[in-house]
């Protein structure tokens, strides 16, 4: 019986590791379609403009080699990584707020836009 129980309880352990590792491994890749849902949504970023990310890159037109890519020079600004130049358009294209570069948002957008190539 006691037998029984250890086995039970540390299949139970290895079941909350596995769904730990799980869930926090798609916390740092990011989720593809969430990220398009915010890349389509017009409210991302509290923008003013009433545009989403999606009014100027059409299903993310333009954006193929982003996620490759170390450095942009968006508007005549550079940009060190593609978080930055996610904030910028957030600034710039959609009048919005700069978000956290490790929100779950951009992590998400992040994802969406690297999936694209
Ligand atoms: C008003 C139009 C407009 C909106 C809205 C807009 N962008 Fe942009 N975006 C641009 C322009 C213009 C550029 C610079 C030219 C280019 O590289 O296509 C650019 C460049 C980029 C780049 C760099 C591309 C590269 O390879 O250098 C990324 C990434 C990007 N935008 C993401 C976004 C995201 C994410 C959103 C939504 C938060 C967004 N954009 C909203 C116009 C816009």
């Amino acid at each position: 019986m006691k037998v029984l129980k250890i086995a039970a309880l540390s299949l139970m352990a290895i079941g909350l590791l596995v769904f730990v590792a799980c869930t926090s491994s798609t916390d740092t890749n990011g989720e593809i379609g969430k990220g398009k849902m915010v890349f389509n949504d017009v409210n991302f970023g509290a923008g003013t403009s009433e545009k989403s990310c999606n009014s100027c890159h059409p299903d993310g037109k333009g954006l193929e080699k982003a996620g490759d890519k170390k450095e942009f020079n968006i508007m005549g600004k550079k940009q060190n990584s593609l978080e930055e130049a996610v904030n910028v358009c957030i600034e710039m294209a959609l009048k919005g707020k700069a978000i956290d570069p490790v929100s779950e948002d951009m992590v998400n957008i992040v994802a969406y836009i690297k999936s694209l190539k």
